[in-house]
């Protein structure tokens, strides 16, 4: 944490400018022209006063990469060349690890024999690279996505791995290198152009190589088997060269083949992947979602596959995600169409040609359907199911509105036979919802009438009011306490003349009555109580840099709420506020009896509407000297907190 400096790790995706104590530049998550993205190198935290996102440097990464929590740590470790240990691990864990990191070696030494066979030998150049020039591609895309090649020999890349000292059983593992029954080993590639498949953090996972035969008999891909570090169904080809493009642009094109996704990027166009082979997957659309919501598939011309694959595409929709579609004239594909008319062409094509995929799939069917009334009811539902998919009401009904002019149906029909499908859809948590309404039923609004008015116990409904109406009343209060224990919990104050405290721990002491109402900032004491009794009075770092994303973010806020108050504001209007560290234990207790102040309300209803049902005289006489003895401590605060504002 203190090696990965957030200047650094932000500098290396934001330009960033010196202002003041801080350095500000454009913010990389939201579209801005001003900047409000600030960088506090001190407190090692990035803060967007436009759109609010903020956080440390493992956050930052795992917002602008989509990298989980250790992931994030990986990539920095890799940065600052940090082994990372992983100590959690059993031994059978470690060789596991190992194993699966001897994977990717393996496989980075593969596709690093093919690049070298295909630039650097004779058989490379003459039939592999020849092969990518007469199909039009360009060396830097070529170099850029390290195709290579196998060299049409049994077993070249297996002996070269292993007299490289790499391990035959690893080779084998990735299905690089197979093992016939007469214990033969030899190469799964020979005589192909090859086509390394990366994770989308860059590691080579697997391959896929492309024959140059015209031979019908021989595939023309074959593709990495299944293995411990490449798992077709979650991995989309060409994502770690797409997704900086893929953010930047918020749409992600999705092609077929590798072909393709090559090509594309050759006509510029980066936000490129493609689902190479297998259908497209849940997981696939999954992993997109994490870099934009919005997709646009490039299909191939013939309509047979067209429409056999619409139906697959309902699953993105159900992921919430936009779809488009654009097609190709006279059976292109996008890599054909791209070398036909040439990039410029290409770009403009597919700016132009975007569909969405509902109205697109209506105008699909219906032309396939022609005056045939069957059919073309078939297509209404068809196309309904399709839009019920979608999770977002207000788009939906967006759709139904402009396919009942495209069909000619009124909206009304197609509206029932979306709520018809929704409801069937949804049936199983309607009803729990149902049951669930019903048990904490309020008598006054279901209707069982009682003919003596309202019971007694009416007050008890309004001291429920009060203490929701306390929920929100608190929540500052809660926050400010917060926010002092975190910036001055480890300072030493004298509370008395005879007792010095740390100010965190005062805190805790005073506050061991109270319990937080929003169950973030309960988590935030706890955490700080489960730290205090190890002895450790931990620190707004320790929460800012906290894996759980609520707190980080909830401690980014408080530290950084002073300072904006006194960046903007204070400048602004020429404002010197008296420094609340000048005097830290008025501060300390102005916070501690805001929140106390609320509580005692409260407990005055409390006592209030018990002494309202108490019969029993000597019970009343309690409750009465209960209530006379808060009333003492809220003149007591309320007189701490006079002063306070008075000065
Ligand atoms: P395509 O036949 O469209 O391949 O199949 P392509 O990448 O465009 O190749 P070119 O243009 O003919 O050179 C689309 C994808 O389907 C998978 C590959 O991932 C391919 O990129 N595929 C295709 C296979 O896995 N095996 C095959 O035999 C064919
Ligand atoms: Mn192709």
């Amino acid at each position: 944490m203190d090696t990965a400096r957030i200047e650094e790790v932000v500098g290396d995706f934001v330009h960033l400018k010196k202002r003041g104590t801080s350095l500000i530049g454009n913010c990389p998550f939201h579209g801005e022209k001003t900047p409000s993205f600030h960088v506090s190198v001190t407190k090692g935290i990035y803060k967007c006063f436009g759109c609010g996102k903020g956080g440390d440097s493992v956050r930052f990464i795992m917002d602008h990469e989509k990298y989980n929590y250790p992931e994030a740590l990986k990539f920095l470790a890799n940065k600052y060349n940090i082994e990372v240990e992983e100590t959690e691990l059993t031994p059978q864990d470690t060789e596991a690890q190992n194993a699966k990191e001897s994977l990717y070696i393996v496989s980075q030494f593969a596709a690093a024999f093919f690049v070298k066979q295909l630039w650097e030998t004779d058989e490379g150049r003459g039939i592999g690279l020849s092969y990518f020039k007469e199909r039009g591609f360009r060396e830097d895309i070529l170099k850029k996505f390290e195709v290579g090649y196998s060299p049409d020999v049994w077993d070249a890349m297996t002996q070269n791995a292993i007299n490289s000292g790499h391990k035959l059983e690893f080779l084998e593992q990735t299905g690089l290198s197979i093992k016939n029954d007469n214990g033969k080993i030899y190469d799964r590639f020979r005589g192909r152009v090859m086509f390394p498949i990366h994770n989308f953090t860059g590691r080579v996972i697997g391959f896929g190589g492309r024959t140059l035969k015209t031979d019908k008999n021989v595939p023309k891909y074959v593709n990495s088997p299944e293995s411990e570090i490449y798992h077709k169904s979650n991995v989309l080809y060409g994502l770690f060269h797409a997704k900086k493009a893929i953010r930047d642009l918020d749409n992600c094109y999705l092609a077929e083949g590798y072909a393709d996704v090559l090509s594309v990027h050759q006509a510029g166009i980066e936000n490129v992947v493609a689902s190479s082979g297998t259908s497209l997957t849940v997981e696939q659309i999954k992993l997109i979602g994490r870099f934009t919501q919005n997709v646009t598939i490039l299909f191939d011309g013939d309509a047979a596959g067209i429409k056999a694959s619409l139906r697959g595409l309902d699953m993105i929709l159900e992921e919430g995600l936009n779809v488009k579609i654009v097609s190709f004239p006279d059976g292109h594909d996008p890599d054909s169409y791209m070398h036909h008319v040439g990039a410029g062409a290409f770009k403009t094509y597919l700016e132009n040609n975007r569909k969405d995929f509902i109205l697109y799939k209506a105008n699909v069917l219906l032309k396939d359907a022609g005056d045939d009334p069957i059919k073309r009811a078939g297509i209404i539902r068809d196309i309904v199911e399709s839009i019920a998919k979608i999770p977002d009401q207000i788009k939906a009904s967006v759709f139904i509105r402009e396919c009942s002019s495209l069909l000619e149906i009124e909206e009304k029909i197609l509206l029932s036979e979306l709520n018809k499908m929704r409801s069937a859809k949804s049936k199983k948590s309607f009803e729990s919802n149902q049951r669930a309404s019903t048990s904490n039923n309020n008598p006054y609004l279901s209707g069982s009438t009682d003919p003596l008015g309202p019971p007694d116990d009416l007050w008890d409904d309004n001291a429920g009011l009060a203490e929701q109406n306390a929920v929100n009343e608190d929540e500052p209060q809660e926050q400010e306490i917060l926010r002092l224990m975190l910036a001055y919990g480890n300072i030493m104050v004298s509370w008395d003349q005879n007792e010095n405290l740390y100010i965190g721990s005062f805190i805790l002491q005073n506050l061991s009555d109270v319990v937080f109402k929003r169950s973030l900032h309960d988590k935030i004491i706890k955490h700080y109580w489960d730290k205090a009794e190890k002895g450790y009075l931990p620190t707004e770092k320790d929460f800012i840099q906290n894996p759980d994303r609520e707190i980080s973010e909830l401690a980014i806020t408080l530290s950084t709420s002073k300072y904006q108050l006194s960046e903007n504001w204070l400048k602004k209007h020429l404002i010197y506020v008296k420094d609340e560290t000048m005097d830290l234990k008025k501060t300390i207790l102005g916070g501690i009896y805001h929140l106390k102040k609320n509580k005692i309300e409260l407990i005055k209803k409390g006592i209030l509407s018990e002494l309202k049902s108490e019969k029993d005289p000597t019970a009343q006489e309690d409750l009465m000297v209960r209530y006379s003895n808060i009333k003492r401590v809220e003149k007591i605060i309320a007189d701490f907190l006079g002063i306070n504002i008075l000065e």
